[in-house]
């Protein structure tokens, strides 16, 4: 029998950093189901195919593949890494628009519960607690204001030295999580049964422990 955790909210919440630090402590796998709707949205970016028809047809011609080397989350695309491509502002808003398509979740679903299957997992996207595993032993909605977000995200973006306006950040987060929070399938929404961590004013550690006090209680 495998464990699994799931961790859903909106762009910028910090739930890859919060779910790699859990994993490691908890000795699981981390799975970031949103690299592989990025990898797919690279693909369609690539081949400029942009209307909802095309991407439906399209995606029967993509194969996403997820591996671990060093114990960190890879995803090949068409057999190909591309870890490295798929973390631009670009992708991250193709991904949100591809993801509202059904040919592309359907494809993602089987992948997403192959690995929880088999392993004890921490996952974490938009539909995780509420649809891919509704039967997971701990299932965490973590959120933060769009204020917050955007300042973590601008300060990220000036220390790597990319100039950025932080109004603009605030409102593209506001309409990824609009995007994400209205499509027709797997909209991002609280499970009935998960526990809400609001970050706002929490320390990454924070955040940490009280996910896995959470874990320990519960299973
Ligand atoms: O978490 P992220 O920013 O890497 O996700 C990119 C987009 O992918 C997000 O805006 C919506 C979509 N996504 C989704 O619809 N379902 C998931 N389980 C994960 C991501």
């Amino acid at each position: 029998m495998s464990y699994n955790i799931a961790i859903d909210g909106p762009a910028g919440a910090g739930k890859s950093t919060i779910a790699r630090r859990v994993a490691k402590k908890l000795g699981f796998i981390y799975v970031d189901t949103g690299a592989m709707y990025r990898a797919i949205a690279l693909y369609m970016l690539e081949n400029k195919l942009e209307e909802e028809a095309m991407i439906a047809k399209a995606v029967e011609d993509v194969n996403v593949k997820i591996v671990y080397e060093d114990g960190e989350q890879q995803v090949l695309l068409n057999d190909k890494n591309v870890s490295g491509l798929i973390r631009t502002e670009e992708v991250g808003k193709m991904a949100s628009c591809v993801a509202k398509v059904g040919a592309v979740r359907e494809q993602l679903l089987d992948l997403q519960r192959a690995l929880a299957k088999t392993e004890n997992v921490i996952m974490d996207g938009r539909d995780i607690g509420t649809h891919v595993l509704p039967n997971a032993d701990l299932k965490i909605y973590l959120t933060a204001s769009s204020r917050e977000r955007a300042n973590r995200r601008y300060k990220e973006l000036t220390e790597k030295g990319v100039a950025c306006d932080l109004a603009v950040i605030e409102q593209d987060i506001i309409a990824r999580d609009h995007q994400d929070m209205n499509r027709a399938i797997a909209p991002l929404k609280q499970a009935e049964d998960a526990v809400l961590v609001d970050s706002s004013d929490m320390s990454i550690e924070e955040v940490v422990d009280a996910i896995i006090a959470a874990f320990k209680e519960k299973c």
